[in-house]
């Protein structure tokens, strides 16, 4: 069934349509990120597509989108704060999704590997790519891009471990009650943000954490830091517990891991 607005809105709290106005579904197009980047809607707005033919992911990679298979959005939402109060936004929307995919009946196994990678049996299952920008100095546009794997069955071209809802369960989903659900999840968390911070999440992320205790490697740039995983701290950082017992927290950078 492909998406539509009606079946999309049916599903939607009061709330989730007061707080995000606008809700668009469209064919097609390059990225959902870069159309609501261009357009920085003056409301929240929501934009689905069917597919993408240059969706992004983080550090530069390409996001496969093919048609009628998954879901692809990004939400334009508007923070009474400077980008700088936002460092840990990205965890919670992984965390928005974790509680959407719960209410769907789909909870076992599936965990966030820091930042914000949604796994379950250590393959990916979706992503999140934030981009924000300053209107003024006390408020910002945050434009956060999900992609999520429905009902994908194959895809050659997807360069690391990957799986599906399909995959999981042996059956098709419906992608309009997964959309509202994502909707109605983002905004209850991103309202619960914007009154707290991220420690208020921390018991939620610890529950979720992908990487607690294991060995990692995490590349900046071409530098490698190795150690175990110690959870994030208040501002969302990895924390890593080195050689030495001494704790070192990092913003950025790209996390391998033995799951075993
Ligand atoms: C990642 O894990 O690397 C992030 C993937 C984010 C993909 C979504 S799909 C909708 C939105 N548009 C894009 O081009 N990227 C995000």
């Amino acid at each position: 069934m492909p998406l539509t607005h009606k079946a999309i809105i049916k599903n939607l709290n009061p709330a989730t349509r007061e707080l995000i106005p606008n809700i668009r579904i469209v064919f097609s197009v390059t990225s959902t990120n870069d159309i609501l980047l261009l357009e920085k809607p003056t409301q929240n707005t929501a934009l689905f597509t069917e597919e993408q033919t240059k969706g992004r992911g983080r550090l530069d990679r390409v996001w496969i989108s093919p048609p009628h298979t998954n879901i692809y959005f990004s939400l334009a939402w508007h923070f009474k704060k400077n980008i700088s109060e936002l460092s840990g936004l990205s965890l919670i929307i992984a965390i928005a999704i974790i509680r959407a995919l719960k209410s769907f009946g789909i909870s076992h196994n599936i965990k966030i590997k820091w930042p914000n990678d949604i796994i379950y049996d250590n393959k990916k299952l979706g992503g999140i790519l934030i981009e924000t920008t300053n209107l003024k100095s006390d408020s910002c546009l945050a434009i956060i891009g999900i992609g999520l794997n429905v009902n994908l069955e194959n895809a050659e071209s997807i360069d690391q471990p990957w799986t599906s809802l399909k995959q999981i369960t042996g059956k098709n989903h419906d992608r309009n009650m997964l959309a509202a659900l994502l909707l109605n999840h983002l905004c209850e968390v991103i309202t619960e943000f914007e009154k707290n911070n991220l420690t208020h999440f921390m018991s939620e992320w610890k529950n979720h954490d992908a990487l607690f205790g294991k060995k990692i490697a995490l590349k900046i740039s071409s530098e490698i830091k190795s150690g175990i995983a110690h959870g994030i701290n208040s501002q969302g950082a990895l924390c890593i517990k080195t050689a030495k017992n001494t704790v070192e927290t990092y913003q950025i950078g790209e996390v391998s891991v033995n799951y075993n």
